[in-house]
């Protein structure tokens, strides 16, 4: 990896040699790409990883390819737990965010009346998970409220109903997918801790974007894919599970002979380590990809990418909401970098066409991905756009301008 020995934080300032950075991404050639909550942009890095992978598996083999890369492999582990602040064996590496989180919440055994407690604006998938489990197993799924002005979760009502229902389960998303909202993990961590409650953390948006601690967070289990803001491959993602967890034998219903040693005819074994959550097949040039885009953005600075994304972020959302016929939509004290907003004379997919004819990527969120947050918002949809560390200010204004460009002449006054 290049040396961005020019990448520094001072005195809470971020500074990044930000053409050091662009140059390492060759998307910037091409597109503005305002989709790293989709999608991040691969850095050079992450991408000679993968291609050499895949030129020795040609070369040598697939499975000799991976044994002679034995390091490199161990390496993803260990990149991952500098990131989150754990040891590499508490890492699993899944094929996506949602392999990850059913694949830990396939580890408990969920009874008819145990409680899933969760917020509002968890992600879609993991609700759609809940409520699988409320129909196969009768659990009951209690949403804790929203602060006044829906900025965020209302921690104490939700410590409230920790004690009070002994949730079987504590889910949270920390930034969800279909606003900038950064819910606070770490407070309602606190509370798990001290009554002793199993806690998962989505960690999806904010891995890459936000410093992660799990021991901080106080989580036993946290979710996330590499493709976002980690910037690395499609089809990845990973799973903490703390020696908590572990300990206590939890382990997924469908193990595998990779997850578990069969001992006896009988009986199997879990693994020690998060790999019982892992299976056999691995995309070995897929996981060195990750493993190059986790070193690569530990090497940046999750400080300073901290502090400069979400601020592309701010600088968008106040250019736009200064555009009449806009409605900026994220709430809570300080947002993430995922921007969104409603427009008026427009239908959502000519609108997101308009821009992606300026070659600004950018995203749709519709109402069924955010059952609570859209219907307390009223929209039925909503652009997103999310800015990352290697966008520029000069970008953040020419995606503003053509905004308000598209919303000042809409297909009807065209
Ligand atoms: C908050 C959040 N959680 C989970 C996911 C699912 O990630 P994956 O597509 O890797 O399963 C997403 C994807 O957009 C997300 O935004």
């Amino acid at each position: 990896m290049r040396d961005h020995g020019s990448a520094f934080a001072q005195r809470g300032e971020t500074l990044l040699d930000v053409s050091a950075l662009r140059a390492d991404t060759p998307g910037c050639d091409s597109v503005i790409h305002f989709n790293n909550a989709g999608c991040g942009l691969i850095p050079r890095p992450a991408l000679r990883a993968m291609h050499d992978h895949l030129d020795l598996e040609a070369g040598i083999g697939g499975y000799e390819a991976s044994a002679a890369r034995a390091e490199e492999v161990h390496d993803f582990y260990a990149a991952v737990a500098d990131l989150l602040g754990c040891g590499p064996h508490n890492v699993a590496f899944a094929g996506s965010a949602t392999h990850a989180y059913s694949k830990a919440l396939s580890a408990i055994a969920f009874e008819p009346g145990d409680v899933i407690l969760t917020t509002r604006n968890d992600f879609i998938s993991n609700q759609i998970a809940f409520l699988s489990l409320r129909r196969r197993h009768g659990v009951e799924v209690v949403h804790a409220p929203d602060l006044p002005g829906g900025a965020g979760v209302d921690v104490e009502a939700m410590a409230a109903l920790m004690r009070a229902r002994r949730p079987r389960l504590v889910a949270a998303t920390h930034v969800p997918t279909n606003s900038g909202l950064v819910q606070p993990v770490a407070e309602i961590g606190r509370h798990c801790r001290e009554l002793d409650l199993l806690y998962m953390v989505d960690a999806c948006q904010s891995a890459g974007q936000l410093p992660l601690d799990v021991t901080e967070i106080g989580c036993d289990l946290l979710t996330a894919t590499c493709r976002k803001f980690l910037r690395g491959p499609r089809g990845s993602g990973f799973l903490y599970v703390s020696d908590r967890v572990l300990r206590a034998g939890y382990e997924p219903l469908f193990i595998d002979m990779y997850g578990a040693r069969w001992v006896e005819p009988g009986a199997y074994r879990p693994v020690e380590t998060a790999a019982r959550f892992e299976e056999w097949e691995f995309p070995y040039a897929t996981l060195l990809g990750c493993a190059a885009a986790v070193r690569y953005a530990l090497q940046v600075g999750l400080d300073p990418i901290s502090h400069r994304t979400p601020a592309l972020g701010d600088r968008l959302r106040d250019l736009l909401a200064a555009v009449p016929g806009v409605r900026v939509l994220d709430r809570g004290p300080r947002p993430a970098a995922l921007v969104t907003f409603a427009v008026s004379g427009w239908e959502a997919e000519p609108f997101k066409r308009a821009l992606d004819a300026h070659r600004i990527n950018s995203a749709l969120s519709l109402r069924e991905f955010a059952q609570y947050d859209f219907a307390d918002k009223d929209v039925v949809w909503a652009l997103r756009l999310s800015p990352h560390y290697y966008n520029t200010e000069e970008e953040v204004d020419q995606v503003a301008a053509v905004v308000a460009d598209l919303v000042t002449h809409p297909p009807s006054r065209r």
